[in-house]
């Protein structure tokens, strides 16, 4: 049982992407107050424009971010995926939101990383402020475009034959390195919070 949000003060970043991947492999539900195709994916999607209800086993993704319809429900996570890209200004605005929800359970999720020195480096910078705080990172990779415009889960395209396999291994191993958090032996549910 959790609530996990994605959110960034940045569009662009992957929070919609990595939310629908995890909401199906998780098999919870996906809420959303941004209208985006997964609504048209994934049969347990809800969008709520307005309002947004507290419900269990849920990834919310935080697009088109409202900060007054969002806070309730980020204020009541069990964790938030803090998206962020390699851009100086992604990464300042990711320390800004961590500043305001420090009493949180934050996971830092670097996007579309070139290079794991690029990661190293974005972990650096968020260390010097916020020392400990989680962090992972996936690289540039097609597996949630691809995994989304079929609409199957990324562990559910990786897994879809050989040659996927093979062409989503390294990306696949950091996805389910996120996945794993969250699954039963995962950190989040031994109430570890770092
Ligand atoms: N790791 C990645 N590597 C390359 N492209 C990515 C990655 N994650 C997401 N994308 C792509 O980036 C674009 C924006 O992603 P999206 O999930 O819509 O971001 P957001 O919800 O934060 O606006 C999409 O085209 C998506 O396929
Ligand atoms: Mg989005």
């Amino acid at each position: 049982m959790a609530i996990i949000s994605i959110a960034s003060t940045k569009g662009g970043v992957g929070k919609t992407s990595l939310a629908f991947s995890l909401a199906k492999d998780l098999g919870y539900r996906y809420a959303t107050n941004d209208m985006s195709v997964v609504l048209n994916k994934y049969k347990n999607a809800r969008y709520y424009p307005n309002k947004i209800p507290l419900h269990p086993d849920t990834v919310y993704d935080f697009g088109g971010f409202d900060a007054q319809h969002a806070d309730e429900i980020l204020r009541a996570s069990d964790i938030i995926l803090v998206a962020t890209i390699n851009d100086l200004n992604s990464i300042m605005k990711s320390l800004i939101f961590i500043k305001n929800y420090k009493e949180k359970t934050i996971l830092v999720f670097a996007n579309m990383i070139d290079n794991p020195n690029d990661a190293a480096m974005i972990r650096q910078k968020i260390h010097e402020h916020f020392p400990n705080l989680a962090f992972t990172y996936l690289r540039r990779t097609k597996l949630l475009k691809n995994a989304l415009e079929t609409g199957m889960s990324a562990r559910e395209l990786y897994e879809s034959s050989k040659h996927t396999q093979h062409v989503y291994k390294q990306a696949y191993s950091e996805y389910h390195k996120i996945l794993k958090l969250f699954t039963t032996d995962g950190q989040y549910f031994k109430g570890q919070t770092q």
